[in-house]
């Protein structure tokens, strides 16, 4: 097969010589890296996946069997805009760029390639996840989620190849040089360091971190910077799927947890094998406020030129009335920020409330079984170690702590040692490996569909023989 038939795009690949050889000399060291880095012990069994293969609203998709490794990563923009215009900043009301803009070059190199890491980063983070899957529905969706950053890489590297020449090659080689929580080449955001060793966080990271990569690519799909606009507004489709994957999977850990205290009565639900609801809460403590600090700090003159530029816009821009945001500003604390150097702020604000939409859909379980337990996300303070917080430690509700109230709390709030052990132990795999077909591992709730119109039972990773 040629390179141009192996790689799904709507681009024009087979006519575009300059990127197919780019594409050439990359795609090797892609592969590389997805066997060094992917999903450990899975690489040669067939799981049912879905591949991006067009962009057309009802039938982008297409659902099948595949190994891992044969995947065909794809080049998907979302259909361009007929006379599309820069929707705010500067240059609002002029065409959108088709280039790149030389002024802006390097800005949006830095952008594209702050994106573009997370991709692999998440991949790595997770790679041990599926020894330990509760089901085999579980394990499928951990597959396409980590398949779909793979190609969300590519998606950045079709931007780097394609508009910023040589730097554009060396940054796309070094995407795969960086490792999650190596020392000397670690990825560059930090939630990106920690490794995912159990299912709880795995659902915690695709329902809080994923949904930090929402709005980072709702912001990015305003730019005035057309490809980039384009690529990142096809993304969000794919990401949808990651995001259900985690609120789901959080709210049957939840509903299997409540079903066991009103099966046995039991107070101490760690005795009947399920996660507590105390533990639940110090895990969305910690994913919440780990994810947070991605949108950087409160006051930013880099998200205030972002959006003078016109390259990084605020989650569905053409809702707000201003869009030049000269004039007005934003309320912190009470002090008084002039509206474009808080523009991190504002789009944290947008995240924050989709997240309570995520409690509100948890808390709706506990109160279906009648349990007198809410959670909660914590205040926007709470351990935050990027911007105007992190100098200081505050409790979940926002309350101001001295060092050594913390270090004598921070197991009331936080995961402790002997909280991911137990989580650890509980998700650890069963005698038998990988789970049989229909079969799910007794601390979370079956899902009420299965994936593409199949049942739960349903074959969705054959293993090798
Ligand atoms: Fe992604
Ligand atoms: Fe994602």
């Amino acid at each position: 097969m040629s390179l141009y038939e192996r790689i799904p795009n709507n681009v024009d690949l087979s006519n575009d010589k300059r990127l197919l050889r780019a594409l050439e000399h990359w795609l090797p060291n892609y592969m590389q890296w997805w066997s060094d880095m992917g999903p450990e012990g899975f690489q040669a069994d067939d799981v049912y996946l879905r591949t991006a293969v067009s962009v057309e609203p009802g039938g982008w998709a297409h659902f099948d069997y595949v190994k891992m490794p044969d995947y065909r990563w794809g080049i998907f923009l979302a259909p361009p805009e007929h006379d599309r215009r820069v929707g705010f900043g500067d240059h609002f009301g002029q065409p959108a760029w088709q280039e790149v803009p030389g002024e802006y070059r390097n800005m949006l190199r830095r952008l594209i390639v702050t994106q573009g890491d997370t991709e692999p980063a998440s991949v790595e983070q997770q790679r041990l996840l599926g020894q330990s899957a509760p089901s085999l529905y579980d394990l499928r969706n951990l597959f396409q989620v980590n398949v779909e950053e793979g190609r969300h890489l590519w998606a950045m590297v079709y931007l780097l190849h394609s508009y910023f020449g040589r730097d554009g090659r060396e940054e796309s080689e070094e995407l795969l040089e960086r490792r999650s929580g190596s020392d000397d080449k670690p990825r560059i955001l930090e939630a990106f360091n920690e490794p995912i060793v159990d299912w709880l966080s795995f659902y915690m990271f695709t329902t809080f971190t994923d949904r930090d990569g929402k709005y980072q690519l709702l912001a990015l799909a305003e730019s005035g910077f057309d490809p980039l606009s384009r690529t990142t507004r096809f993304m969000l489709t794919e990401e949808a799927h990651h995001m259900f994957v985690g609120e789901s999977g959080v709210r049957r850990v939840v509903r299997r947890t409540c079903e066991i205290m009103r099966e046995t009565g039991d107070d101490d639900v760690r005795r009947q094998g399920a996660v507590d609801l105390p533990t639940v809460q110090k895990y969305i403590n910690l994913w919440f406020s780990l994810s947070l600090d991605l949108f950087g700090g409160e006051v930013s003159s880099n998200a205030a030129s972002f959006f003078s530029a016109g390259m990084k816009g605020r989650a569905q821009e053409p809702k707000y009335a201003d869009h030049m945001a000269l004039e007005g500003a934003y309320q912190m604390g009470g002090e008084q920020i002039p509206l474009r150097n808080a523009m991190n702020e504002v789009l944290r604000d947008s995240y924050i409330e989709d997240c309570e939409k995520c409690l509100e859909r948890w808390n709706r379980v506990i109160a279906e079984h009648e349990i007198p337990y809410r959670l909660s996300l914590p205040d926007r303070r709470f351990h935050r170690h990027i911007g105007a917080y992190s100098a200081h430690s505050f409790d979940p509700q926002g309350h101001r702590l001295t060092v050594e109230q913390w270090n004598e709390r921070c197991d009331e709030f936080l995961p402790s040692e002997k909280d991911f052990a137990y989580v650890r132990n509980l998700m650890a795999p069963g005698p038998k490996g990988t789970p049989e077909i229909g079969k799910i591992a007794h601390w979370i709730s079956k899902p009420t569909t299965g994936i593409h119109g199949m049942p739960f039972e349903f074959e969705y990773v054959r293993r090798e023989q």
